[in-house]
């Protein structure tokens, strides 16, 4: 994954660079670095560790002086987070910092070594600034950088210095990597947040572009000639870095779910604004997506088919990518992400586009590649998410999901008469009373966070949910978890089910509900705790620890359900001193295969 930015212009060049890496730190945090020069001497800095780490060396070691310089918070792929795995990487006149990953790295290396180059670290990235420094040994910088690019396999963005050189230098092949225009400064980054507190210009730079940045000119060449492209215009409004009293920003984004969802109601309460949901055309849906996203495409999955009457798959974007595709005329690929930048997500949409099929994207980020990719979008304007873990745009997914089956039902008139557009608007309302009752989610807390491991079982939509507990549960607070569909434990897994283990029921379609019951009972009878998360209606449950929401109506239930998951899962991270909003080995956006 990794965030990149450079810089070159008038500013106090650490300042605009530790401010991008702060941005950029959801795409990786375990080592950070920066590069500085003023034009004579160069500065490399880098920490183990958070932006905070580096910044506290660049405070102490500042090139005050310095005009131009690039940076980089890394996400470990090639060797450890260590100090001599952290970006940048200098070899001879090179001094490059990347994101992406080089495949045949280590074949170009041994090549390397023959030639005379030692490595200091086991990084790909340290490949690519070798080969570019040998290539300028025989030839000028552009000429140079193309030779590498031909040789070199896999994804990359690279921000680039080059010894006695002024100017920086940009090039990207399927990982992010923008130009910022700016009034005599330019600026290079992984995506627009890092750079629009100084501007909302820039330039989407395609594979084999590559552009010259100094202080009063941005210059793009392809394939050795200089080309003009279009200068587009963000709206994005930065991030917001406040938690606003709250003690984390997954709890924050969790609370700010009943507004961001009330915004999306109300917008597609306006029947122009809807009818662009209907798929009814479509006799089958693949949903594409990665981690929670895909989870609510499951959400979408038994909504679809039980409501709308369409066949929906639903597959991880990592295995659809290379799976045979069986497609009709009246397929369509859905698309689901939240930064709208995952690698093997975006590979999924062009693989689509490829075979003719037609892609819908539901996106969270404008910006992205996906929103700017895909042949329709919906956006589902949560705002930006901070916390790694996703809390508010699953929801805003789910409601996308939710809303295109009731207009698809509707338009095929498959609904009764008092299934209407009122679930929606009730619903913000009923959200806050769920997360109003922090004090219960606390005290079931309290139940599990000893605990190793638990199960969350349910059938139907409810293991949908359970998948999403489940992974929401472990990813912030590092206890084992598995989401299991009811019936399918006592063919294996059951024997997993030890004295005192929880393990979490979700019921909330009546029509399932014995049957749920009597598979919690076949754990309890194995000595498993059973807790229950329920609706009002359905709750006729005695002697359980339970979760009991609101009920509403199946096109809505799962919005009030999850988010009772989200706290719970939260109140455990809390209890167990995890860092709730940068989970260990995690990012925020999965860049890389
Ligand atoms: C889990 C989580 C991840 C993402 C997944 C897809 O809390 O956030 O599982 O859902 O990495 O990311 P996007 O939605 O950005 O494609």
């Amino acid at each position: 994954m990794c965030g990149i930015i450079g810089y070159v212009g008038n500013r106090k060049t650490t300042d605009v660079l530790l401010n991008g890496l702060y941005a950029l730190e959801y795409r990786g945090y375990d080592s950070a670095g920066v590069a500085i020069s003023n034009g004579k001497v160069e500065k490399i800095i880098k920490s183990v560790g958070r932006v905070n780490e580096l910044e506290k060396k660049v405070d102490k070691d500042n090139l005050s002086d310095s005009i131009f310089g690039i940076a980089h918070t890394r996400w470990a792929t090639n060797g450890e987070a260590n100090i001599n795995n952290a970006h940048p990487h200098k070899v001879g006149k090179v001094t490059l910092v990347h994101n992406g990953i080089i495949e045949n790295a280590d074949l170009l290396k041994e090549q390397l070594i023959k030639d005379g180059y030692k490595f200091t670290s086991d990084t790909d990235s340290e490949v690519a600034a070798a080969l570019l420094d040998q290539a300028l040994q025989t030839t000028d910088v552009l000429e140079s950088i193309e030779r590498v690019t031909e040789k070199l396999k896999g994804s990359y963005a690279f921000g680039i210095m080059i010894e006695g050189d002024n100017n920086l230098y940009a090039l990207r092949k399927d990982s992010p990597l923008l130009i910022g225009i700016g009034d005599n400064e330019n600026f290079l980054a992984s995506d627009i947040t890092a750079i629009i507190k100084y501007t909302n210009k820039y330039i989407l730079l395609d594979v084999k572009d590559i552009a010259v940045l100094n202080k009063n000119s941005v210059v793009i060449y392809h394939d050795g000639k200089e080309i003009q492209k279009p200068v587009q215009l963000s709206d994005s409004k930065g991030v917001d870095n406040t938690k606003n009293g709250y003690a984390h920003h997954m709890l924050k984004e969790i609370m700010e779910e009943p507004i961001v969802l009330s915004r999306l109601i109300e917008k597609y309460a306006n029947a122009e604004d809807l009818a662009k949901l209907d798929l009814h055309d479509y006799e089958e849906l693949d949903i594409v997506a990665c981690g929670s996203a895909m989870y609510a495409g499951l959400v979408g999955q038994n909504l679809f088919e039980e409501y709308a009457n369409i066949k929906v798959n639903v597959y991880p974007a990592s295995e659809y990518r290379y799976k045979k595709k069986i497609y009709n005329q009246k397929s369509l690929v859905i698309l689901i992400s939240q930064s709208g930048e995952t690698a093997d997500t975006i590979a999924a949409m062009r693989e689509a586009h490829e075979l003719g099929i037609e892609t819908l994207g539901i996106v969270n980020n404008p910006d992205s590649t996906i929103a700017r990719e895909c042949d329709r979008k919906i956006l589902t304007n949560a705002g930006v998410e901070i916390a790694v873990a996703t809390t508010k745009a699953y929801i805003l997914q789910v409601c996308v999901l939710s809303l295109m089956t009731y207009i698809t039902a509707k338009n095929k008139k498959l609904l009764s008469d008092n299934q209407d557009y009122s679930c929606f608007e009730k619903l913000p309302a009923l959200l806050k009373e769920v997360l109003d009752h922090e004090e219960e989610y606390e005290s079931i807390a309290e139940k599990l966070y000893k605990k190793e491991s638990c199960f969350y079982i349910g059938r139907g939509i409810d293991y949908a949910l359970c998948m999403e507990g489940s992974l929401k549960l472990k990813e912030v607070s590092y206890l084992h978890s598995e989401a299991y569909q009811a019936g399918e434990l006592k063919h294996g897994t059951i024997s997993l089910i030890e004295e005192d283990m929880p393990v979490l029921c979700i019921i909330s379609d009546k029509n399932l509900k014995d049957k749920s019951i009597s598979n919690l009972k076949e754990t309890e009878a194995r000595g498993a705790r059973g807790i229950i998360i329920t609706t009002k209606d359905l709750d006729d449950f005695e002697g359980y620890d339970k979760i009991i929401v609101p009920t509403t109506s199946m096109f809505t239930q799962s919005m009030l359900i999850v988010p009772a998951l989200q706290l719970l899962s939260y109140y455990v991270a809390l209890k167990r001193g995890c860092d709730i909003d940068k989970p260990r080995n995690l990012a925020k956006s999965v860049t890389v295969e």
